[in-house]
């Protein structure tokens, strides 16, 4: 008896049915590999964004987001972008490998790079990173050098200077600028002009000039900087179809500016999904340290670092003050330190001024003094903690809700103290209880680590450019594209 062709074809059906679960669901489950073994090597790297990279290769995502037909479409119409993508994700999956690896191996090793090692640290090319400063200095090395080889990113041609290509280069919020200018203008090895061949797109405006050119001063009102961050992401998922693709999830944003955030809610997607790297890292403001990544604010005055931060004086100078703060009574923290240091302490330790008088001079401070006061003001990163590394005063971060930058591989234990805001009132107590050996270890982890909050120009190996794109890097590196 002849069997109908129609039941033949349902076991050929069900293996390719097969094979298609195998590959579409099955496949993003090895990747989450990466975040137990990461995660298991106690604190090592936080960033695993299993939840996103879930959301991204499920198809509940795509339905959940509607449109879905029309986006699975753009995505594997056109076959030579999706091929190109398959090789990038290769390389990205070959460097979680090589991570994975050390991350496995190191744990025994952890105990004697802290100890018996310090990094060589002849010159910026052949700086090996090593020490306490690290939370595992193999991987991040591992990591870097994988980022060195592979990373690409595409900057966005679209937008008309000066809101966009452009950022500002001296004040408080510089660093915008001057990430903007290193990606235009430098960033050689890691920018490409091919965006088949970029693993992260940069939305190149800058927050502080949208607030110069569109707010109306004193209005409060965030409105234009929403719509021309909403404006431009519509410009670029229109001309490209790489937006389209990921919803943003590859793309990355940078704003220095208290509003950063807020612009970033111009485009829903901007905001949920892609990296946006930003200095007000508020954790109860919606900043995700899963996706998002904490910029480290840089006070520039004239565009540049003091002289007096650039040659602090060497460790045999005594540091008359146990403590020293200066700034403004904004936000939530400083009334607590201001209401009980100012003017408040009767051994002349602790020096706490609202607005230092005009005889005294704010930098002599910071390097005359051991501890240097880091309270959040009207948001939670403040320019004092680079000021305090680069001044070799170790730094005492008082906030709630922020996300310290780059501690995805730096263990700012190692180089600072952190004083729980309820604490403020113990302050003397806190820091004098701190032994000699202990502060003189937090010392050396100070210097050790100015290398990653120094900016460069052009960038070098390590510094803070590197570093802001490692961290970008780390978050890319946890998403798989198909
Ligand atoms: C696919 O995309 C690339 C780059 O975006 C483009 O050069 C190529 O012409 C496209 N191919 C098709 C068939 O659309
Ligand atoms: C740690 O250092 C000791 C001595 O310096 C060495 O014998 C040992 O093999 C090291 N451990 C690892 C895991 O490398
Ligand atoms: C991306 O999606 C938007 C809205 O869904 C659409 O208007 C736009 O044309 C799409 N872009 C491309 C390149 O297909
Ligand atoms: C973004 O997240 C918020 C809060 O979780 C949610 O209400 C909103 O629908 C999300 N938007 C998109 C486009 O996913
Ligand atoms: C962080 O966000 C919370 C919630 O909006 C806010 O109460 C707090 O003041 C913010 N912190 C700073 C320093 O702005």
């Amino acid at each position: 008896m002849e069997i109908p062709r129609k039941y033949l074809l349902s076991p050929i059906l069900s293996l390719i049915l097969l094979s298609f679960i195998i590959v579409v669901v099955l496949r993003p489950c090895q990747l989450l590999e990466f975040a137990p073994i990461i995660a298991g090597s106690k604190p090592a790297y936080s960033v695993p964004l299993d939840s996103l990279r879930t959301k991204l290769s499920s198809e509940n995502q795509l339905h959940a987001v509607g449109n879905s037909g029309e986006l699975r479409r753009n995505k594997f119409r056109n076959r030579t972008a999706t091929r190109k993508v398959g090789k990038l994700e290769q390389r990205l999956a070959a460097a979680r490998a090589a991570m994975r690896k050390v991350a496995s191996e190191s744990e025994g090793e952890r105990s004697n790079l802290s100890v018996a090692t310090t990094a060589r640290d002849d010159s910026y090319h052949r700086y090996v990173p090593a020490g306490a400063i690290y939370r595992n200095a193999r991987l991040f090395y591992r990591s870097y050098l994988e980022m060195e080889k592979i990373f690409k990113v595409y900057v966005y041609p679209d937008g008309d200077l000066p809101i966009a290509h452009d950022g500002p280069c001296k004040d408080i919020y510089s660093i915008e600028g001057r990430f903007l200018h290193e990606m235009e203008h430098g960033a050689g090895r890691f920018r490409t002009n091919d965006p088949n061949a970029a693993h992260v797109f940069f939305l190149p405006f800058s927050v502080t000039w949208m607030v110069k050119y569109l707010y109306t001063p004193l209005s409060f009102n965030v409105t234009p900087l929403k719509k021309f961050v909403s404006d431009y992401v519509r410009v670029v998922s229109t001309r490209h179809p790489f937006w389209n693709i990921t919803h943003g999830a590859d793309h990355f944003m940078l704003a220095c500016h208290d509003w950063g955030p807020h612009a970033s809610q111009g485009n829903p997607f901007l905001y949920n999904t892609s990296i946006r790297v930003l200095c007000n890292a508020n954790t109860s403001e919606g900043f995700n340290p899963r996706k998002d990544v904490s910029l480290p604010e840089i006070h520039l005055y004239g565009g540049e670092v003091s002289p007096k931060l650039l040659s602090p004086p060497p460790d045999t100078a005594p540091r008359r003050y146990l403590a020293f703060f200066s700034g403004g009574l904004h936000g939530p923290i400083r009334p607590a330190l201001l209401g009980h240091w100012k003017n408040h302490d009767e051994n002349d330790v602790i020096r706490v001024y609202e607005y230092l008088p005009k005889d005294l001079d704010y930098y002599s401070f910071m390097l005359t003094s051991k501890f240097c006061l880091c309270p959040s003001g009207h948001e939670v990163a403040s320019p004092r903690i680079v000021e305090a590394i680069y001044a070799e005063c170790v730094p005492v971060i008082l906030s709630e809700y922020y996300v310290l930058p780059f501690s995805d591989v730096l263990q700012w234990e190692a180089f600072s103290v952190q004083v729980d805001v309820s604490d403020i009132p113990r302050l003397k107590e806190i820091l004098s209880a701190i032994s000699e050996d202990k502060y003189r270890k937090l010392k050396e982890g100070v210097k050790a680590v100015r290398r990653h909050f120094t900016l460069n120009r052009p960038a070098k190996r390590f510094d803070v450019f590197h570093m802001i794109l490692h961290s970008i890097w780390l978050r890319r590196l946890n998403i798989e594209l198909r």
